[in-house]
């Protein structure tokens, strides 16, 4: 348990909850998101928020049996702002009145959308800095509405369809907002956040340095004298945890790199010396890419490369770590997005976790105990960490790499040869992204070599060579992308590039597809 101040979300469900523990992270403010069907009073005596906040979520609370949070959250004494259906919550709870809109048959109007709310009454602390141009652009989605406030409320803010969008009672230092301040056609939501736990006495003293230093003690007690082992696969997030855990723990650590023969020109090297020699962390650098290749001869569809890539990284992971004696935990780049318990309305609340771990069932079966210390982080604050712990900007701000590496960008069978000119073609690639100035702004690049010859012209001869595919996409998540707009100088000049100087392919495109309804790899 954290030391700080800390914030306690109430998950009523709503697609953007995850938001707002973003914005609060990004004020230096630790919070955790819980279900509501999980804060009970011993929760709240436990975890002893300095504030809460009350997410929105797609129930209505004029239905009888919806969400609620325990009524002794109103008795802690601490600041607390509900949001949407939050809002409806709290001026129910509170006694006042929510009228059904047209979704839960009330037929009073809905609003979805963006919509401006300008100031009534007094100032109020949260909305400092506020109504700078005499209104503000908020975003509002919901259905019902609060019809009369709670007493002890006063408005602050209306919009032309929300008379109630900002109310508080001031005295108590509750707040009940209609729109969502976490999203980003809510401009200034941030400044309402950052007033609010301003006003609740946060210190923002949650900064990546604080929590390197927490981490490392926490492994510490977790672990004792025991000893940990980790899967390395070169990506940020492994890498991460290990810098973080040799930091705690020294020469208790071994991490295992496993090679299947499908990385990227010159990366298995680069890996066994920056930690290796670099960090002097004990690696077993496992280079089994024969028996990968020899076990990937022939195969063609792309779910069986999958599960044959899958089954055998498990399978050589274990027989390395067998050789670890006395090994008691298993380390892991678990990230707070996978373990966060989403509310479920259907049955009780779930865990998602990555479908595509690596090691995926391995502590179980191998007895394992684990420590997982990104668990609370987000994918950015892992790169901060990984600042924090000096690992090169170069490295941190790598494009994302996929577990079966080169195999999905080799459609049809994998041969060492094709591998060879993939690779090739994606050092050029790559190489005129960085010259370009291009790296950052492209969320991830690769080229993949077609399953196809053509007739080329060089010189005076005729070629037969391998086509490829370059790609290129901007995206935030991975779910959704779109194809990086490069200009036409710069792909006629890859081109020209990637055929003159990788024997093999004669022939270049570009992949505009974006996703949906694409997928970003080809297989
Ligand atoms: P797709 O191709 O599904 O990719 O649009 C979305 C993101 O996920 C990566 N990806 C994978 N990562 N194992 C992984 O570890 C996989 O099997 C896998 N398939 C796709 C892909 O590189 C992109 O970043």
């Amino acid at each position: 348990m954290t030391q700080h101040d800390r914030l306690l979300i109430i998950d009523f469900g709503s697609q953007v909850t995850q938001l707002i523990a973003r914005r609060l992270r990004e004020l230096n403010v630790f919070c955790e998101i819980h279900p509501y069907q999980k804060v009970t009073d011993a929760f709240l005596a436990e975890f002893r928020p300095r504030a809460v906040i009350f997410s929105g979520g797609p129930d209505s609370v004029v239905r009888e049996g919806s969400p609620r949070p325990p009524k002794t959250v109103y008795e802690l004494g601490v600041p607390i702002l509900g949001i949407c259906y939050g809002q409806q919550v709290m001026m129910q709870d509170l006694g006042g009145q929510v009228d059904g809109g047209k979704i839960s048959g009330g037929g009073g109007t809905a609003e979805f959308g963006r919509a401006f709310v300008t100031p009534a009454g007094e100032p109020l602390s949260i909305l400092q800095g506020w109504f700078a141009e005499g209104k503000e652009q908020v975003w509002m989605s919901h259905g019902d509405h609060v019809s009369k406030i709670a007493p002890g409320f006063e408005v602050f803010g209306t919009s032309p369809n929300a008379p109630y969008a900002v109310t508080a009672d001031v005295e108590r230092h509750f707040y009940a907002v209609q729109f969502h301040p976490e999203v980003h056609h809510t401009p200034n939501g941030k400044m309402l956040y950052e007033n609010f736990v301003r006003a609740a006495g946060f210190k923002g003293d949650w900064t990546m340095g604080a929590y390197r230093e927490e981490a490392i003690a926490k492994i510490r007690e977790q672990v004792g004298d025991k000893k940990v082992i980790c899967g390395l696969s070169g990506g940020v997030d492994s890498s991460v945890a290990a810098v973080l855990i040799h930091e705690a723990i020294g020469d208790q650590l071994t991490c295992v790199f496993v090679d299947h023969g499908l990385l990227r020109q010159n990366e298995a090297d680069e890996v066994v010396t920056m930690f290796r020699d670099h960090y002097n962390i004990p690696l077993i650098h496992a280079d089994e890419s024969r028996l990968f290749l020899s076990n990937l001869e022939g195969v063609s569809d792309p779910e069986t490369k999958r599960k044959i890539i899958g089954k055998l990284f498990i399978d050589v992971f274990q027989k390395y770590a067998n050789e670890i004696d006395g090994a008691e935990f298993l380390a892991q780049g678990t990230l707070y997005p996978d373990v966060i318990e989403s509310v479920s309305f259907s049955g009780g609340p779930s865990v998602t976790i990555k479908s595509h771990h690596n090691v995926g069932g391995l502590p179980e079966k191998m007895g394992l105990k684990l420590v997982e210390p990104l668990r609370e982080l987000f994918k950015d604050e892992v790169r901060a960490l990984g600042r924090e712990l000096g690992l090169p900007d170069s490295f941190i701000g790598r494009h994302p790499f996929p577990g079966p590496g080169l195999a999905i960008r080799c459609p049809g069978e994998i041969t060492g040869e094709k591998l060879e000119i993939l690779r090739k073609a994606d050092a050029v690639y790559i190489d005129q992204i960085r010259k370009h100035g291009l790296y950052d702004e492209i969320w991830q690049a690769f080229v993949a070599i077609l399953p196809v010859r053509t007739v080329g012209v060089m010189g005076d001869g005729r070629t037969y060579d391998y086509a490829c595919a370059l790609r290129a996409v901007t995206s935030v998540d991975g779910m959704t992308a779109d194809y990086y707009p490069f200009t036409h100088e710069f792909l006629g000049e890859t081109a020209t590039r990637i055929i003159n100087e990788v024997q093999g392919i004669n022939r270049c495109t570009y992949d505009i597809t974006s996703k949906p309804p694409g997928t970003i790899e080809w297989e």
